[in-house]
């Protein structure tokens, strides 16, 4: 066994992202977020996390915002530390497989605009769909970063996970990232999973979990002796049940190490406090649900990322069957081996998530079939590490055909019809990829943008006239 050099641990600060969206469903604003930004940008963490995921669509759908503008803003204010997004693979941050022309743009705006780390996964962990963002990133001199979907099953061994490691690493990526959306990953499978990866792989090693059964900060305790380089950690205030475990905490637990952050306390704490008041703000308005803040064990034995359990909750109040919650975390489990064992992440947690819901709300399992289901038993999502369960599947697709090949090999190049389409509207380059990711949204939202601006002019006009607004 190679000896592991004991060094300082970085951070991945997720306060901007993952942590708002899994304890208030990604409802941080950007005026929330500017006037900490450069407070942020002092500490010297490894990167910040602040875009993608489901940031772009909360941002257009919810805020009203432009998620380029707050991009742009962010960047303006972190002169010194990385920026790092989530990115879907080929989904880029929507929910189909796009023409590889569109991810290879979107990859080109989102550095352009100021994105330095590009953390790509797909939720089958089937590389052919990572293969066009990997490499336009690479084009583009971003970092291109492979995250392994994280899941248990009998499928998923430590060599699945060294196989696909050493995959990854000869693809061009220049890190790989253990996602473990769900807080799957126990500390001593961590020191087993970490160690493994150091011994196959060169490039560097970042690990990413979830509070929601409780062990994150243990297995970060593990994984950071057993040599991982980046672990991901969100400020206390939006930290633990379904986010991230707290950065301080980390930072005080390495204190005097050979991991030792070297981190400023004082700073640390001024930013805490600058987002106390937004969590108690979010705590009052019900947006931060303490459902949501506590150890949720159950997530170990049905494997539902924290996300997805919020999901469930509110699927199921829309149905007024809030009495089955239980009966379908009981089912979510054995969706997932029919849909070939695959982990659950946006979107085939959704995916899983809804059927589930449908095969108890329903009566009958498999007796209404969401459409995405379809897609994925007949392959346009890719492969699967098990095949799928052929009764299930001839159940919900019949006859239809079956792909085999890399799906967006069956997606043409769409970004000038896309760009015809939405012409109209155009006011930045970067507007035909929010209009790519989500149409009826985005036009929504221009059209919104349109609205603001004439008041605005309007009001200068007023002004100008010797008239005040009322
Ligand atoms: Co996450």
């Amino acid at each position: 066994m190679t000896e592991i050099a004991k060094k300082p641990i970085k951070i991945t600060e997720t306060i901007l992202r993952d942590a708002h969206q899994s304890l208030i469903a990604t409802r941080m604003t950007t005026e929330q977020m500017l006037p900490i930004v450069e407070k942020l940008d002092q500490v010297g963490y490894h990167s910040l996390e602040c875009w993608g995921g489901a940031t772009f669509d909360a941002s257009l759908r919810f805020l009203k915002e432009d998620p380029w503008d707050r991009l742009r803003k962010i960047r303006d204010k972190a002169k010194n530390t990385k920026l790092q997004m989530l990115f879907r693979g080929q989904n880029i941050l929507g929910y189909r497989p796009y023409g590889d022309d569109v991810v290879e743009y979107f990859v080109q705006k989102s550095i352009a605009n100021g994105i330095d780390i590009i953390r790509i996964f797909d939720c089958l962990n089937d590389l052919r769909n990572l293969e066009t963002a990997v490499k336009a990133a690479n084009k583009e001199k971003g970092h291109a970063q492979v995250a392994l979907s994280y899941t248990l099953g009998d499928a998923y061994t430590l060599e699945y996970w060294t196989n696909i490691a050493k995959e990854i690493e000869n693809m061009g990526a220049d890190s790989i990232c253990i996602k473990d959306m769900a807080g799957l990953l126990l500390p001593y499978t961590a020191t087993e999973l970490v160690t493994a990866l150091k011994e196959t792989v060169k490039i560097p090693i970042q690990l990413h979990t979830h509070y929601t059964s409780g062990v994150g900060s243990m297995t970060y305790l593990k994984a950071v002796e057993a040599g991982v380089d980046v672990i991901d950690c969100a400020m206390s205030p939006f930290a633990l049940g379904t986010s991230q475990p707290a950065t301080e905490v980390m930072v005080e637990t390495f204190k005097g190490t050979p991991y030792d952050t070297g981190y400023d306390t004082k700073l640390l704490e001024e930013i805490a406090d600058y987002f106390r008041p937004i969590r108690d703000e979010a705590l009052e308005s019900g947006l931060l649900n303490p459902k949501n803040m506590g150890v949720n064990i159950k997530t170990l034995i049905y494997q539902v990322p924290g996300g997805m359990l919020s999901n469930l909750t509110s699927q199921l109040k829309d149905l007024h069957a809030e009495d089955k919650y239980y009966e379908v975390l009981e089912e979510v489990p054995r969706v997932r081996q029919d849909f070939g064992e695959c982990p659950l992440v946006t979107p085939s947690s959704q995916i899983v998530g809804s059927q589930a819901v449908m095969n108890v709300v329903g009566g009958e399992r498999y007796k209404m079939v969401t459409k995405e289901s379809k897609d994925l038993l007949s392959g346009h999502y890719g492969k699967t590490v098990k095949p799928f369960n052929e009764e299930v599947q001839k159940k919900c697709i019949g006859d239809a055909e079956v792909i085999t090949c890399r799906p967006a090999d069956l997606v043409p190049n769409e970004l000038e019809t896309l760009e015809a389409e939405m012409a109209q509207y155009k006011e930045q380059d970067e507007d035909v990829l929010s209009y790519a990711l989500f149409p009826q949204v985005a036009v929504e939202f221009f059209k919104y943008r349109e609205a603001q601006k004439t008041k605005m002019d309007a009001t200068v006009a007023d002004t100008k006239n010797g008239a005040y607004p009322v």
